[in-house]
């Protein structure tokens, strides 16, 4: 095997390796993302679809994902270019990795700006802000907020440091304690919250925007954005996983905390949904209010329980420390990439990937002021564009290069190696969503949200089919011989 240039570091328990990915999967996705698209995609049918996409597309990548960083024992580039090289596949599938490279910067460039709004709310807590807020000053503080490029560019900045102090240092020395008291401490606050959404009134209203199903309302639009989102959310489809699962002893169980992350990932979601649309409907508000939507309404609860700036302070800390555990984990496969090709320190390639990152995170900056309506890419400014290229193109297709990785081109005796499972279905159930599931269904959503009309989504998918199966047709044709 093709050898890198730094030794890779391992877990030192499986309970630390599920912290460390579940803090990576559950950040500003859950709290502040889900629910407003929710929102803006009308609720209930959109949630059902994200749900599926979550349990039968995502499960299976995340166990994919996870294992051929295993295997690959290195950063995601050199990760795939050693799984290609042990199974006689192109070396084109580094690609796969460099892929999720670049998507990682882009993700982390707007992550930081909300992430610093979030930081700028703890804040606005501690002092007292919130207290007997309704819902008019509670839009007016998100305004005010947002209007200034200075002030938000401060907080995006203090967030980025923040990130690259931890990531620079190595990642396991901080963070793994940060994570092990946060996760439980994120889960009772957002229990509080949910007491105190069952108590507005409005609790019955949000369960029945959330789950009731009106499948007339969806558009491909949406479903895009939900597959998009599943990816975005669990982490998957840009190396992550595959970073973290390189550092992954062969021991561990690849698949016990896959289901983990899963499991916490969307019960978290559900807990913010159901919470937010309780406030939403108890004032009033608007579902599809947009990125704002988390800090319109929960300043508002917050001014009126009792105890409401102790809930608030810890809250948005909460949502900080969420946001930080993902945020280093989107810059892990950069920086531990550029490492690894052993010409600068761990420290430089931080610096230099997070100036970097820094600086396009300014054009996210601009999106909530200057230049909110300087459109680049349809109805989309900057950072309404670089959230589409990501979570809708970037992910979903290195989510299809994974899958079809890990169902065609992985030898099976390779693969026997790394993942096994005891279960019989389960296995079933595994190679069945790779195989075929998952390759055909985002093959599908984007024919039909990239083509103009029925002739060219028809020829799109007609021509990435027949591209698929002819592999696929190879790769079977070069196992069984
Ligand atoms: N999963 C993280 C969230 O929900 C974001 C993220 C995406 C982190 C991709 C790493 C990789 O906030």
């Amino acid at each position: 095997m093709a050898r890198t240039k730094v030794s890779i570091p391992a877990w030192s328990s499986q309970w630390v390796f599920i912290m460390a990915a579940v803090g990576s999967a559950v950040g500003l996705g859950n709290i502040w993302k889900f629910p407003y698209i929710a929102g803006d995609n009308g609720g209930g049918a959109f949630v059902i679809v994200y749900l599926a996409c979550i349990f039968l597309i995502g499960l299976p990548i995340l166990i994919a994902e996870i294992s051929l960083g295993r295997a690959g024992k290195a950063n995601p580039v050199q990760a795939m270019r050693n799984n290609a090289l042990n199974n006689n596949a192109s070396k084109a599938w580094t690609g796969l990795g460099i892929n999720g490279v670049i998507a990682g910067l882009l993700i982390l460039s707007f992550y930081t700006v909300i992430a610093g709004l979030a930081l700028a709310y703890f804040f606005k807590s501690l002092q007292g802000g919130f207290l007997a807020m309704d819902a008019n000053e509670a839009q007016t503080l998100f305004n005010s907020e947002v209007a200034s490029p200075w002030v938000l560019g401060f907080w995006h900045t203090l967030f980025m440091l923040f990130t690259l102090l931890i990531v620079a240092r190595g990642v396991r020395a901080g963070l793994e304690k940060a994570i092990n008291f946060m996760m439980p401490g994120l889960l009772m606050i957002l229990l509080v919250l949910l007491g105190y959404a069952t108590m507005t009134g409005s609790f019955g209203q949000s369960v029945s925007f959330m789950f009731r199903a009106d499948f007339s309302q969806l558009t491909w639009n949406a479903v895009l954005v939900a597959m998009g989102h599943a990816f975005f959310t669990l982490s998957i489809g840009l190396g992550t996983m595959m970073a973290y699962g390189a550092y992954v002893g062969r021991k561990m169980s690849i698949v016990q905390a896959s289901v983990w992350i899963v499991v916490m990932d969307t019960l978290i979601a559900i807990m913010a949904g159901l919470i937010i649309f309780s406030i939403v409907f108890a004032n009033a508000l608007e579902p599809g209010a947009g990125p704002g939507l988390l800090f319109q309404t929960l300043p508002i609860a917050f001014g009126q329980m009792a105890g409401g700036w102790v809930f608030g302070s810890l809250f948005f800390l909460l949502v900080v420390m969420a946001a930080l555990s993902s945020a280093i984990s989107l810059l892990e496969p950069a920086v531990s990439w550029l490492e690894q090709r052993g010409r600068y320190s761990r420290a430089q390639a931080t610096a230099l990937l997070g100036a970097f990152t820094w600086f396009i995170g300014l054009g996210t900056v601009l999106s909530f002021n200057y230049w909110e309506s300087v459109y680049i890419f349809g109805e989309r400014n900057v950072f309404a564009t670089l959230d589409f290229l990501t979570s809708s193109l970037m992910l979903p297709l290195g989510g299809l290069l994974i899958a079809v990785f890990a169902a065609w081109t992985w030898q099976k005796s390779k693969r026997a190696e790394v993942l096994y499972f005891s279960n019989q279905l389960f296995q079933q159930f595994f190679d069945t969503s790779l195989r075929y599931f998952t390759p055909f269904a985002v093959l599908v959503v984007f024919a039909f949200n990239l083509a103009l009309g029925w002739l060219w989504t028809s020829v799109i998918l007609i021509v990435g089919i027949v591209a698929y199966l002819g592999y696929a047709w190879r790769c079977h044709q070069a196992q069984a011989g």
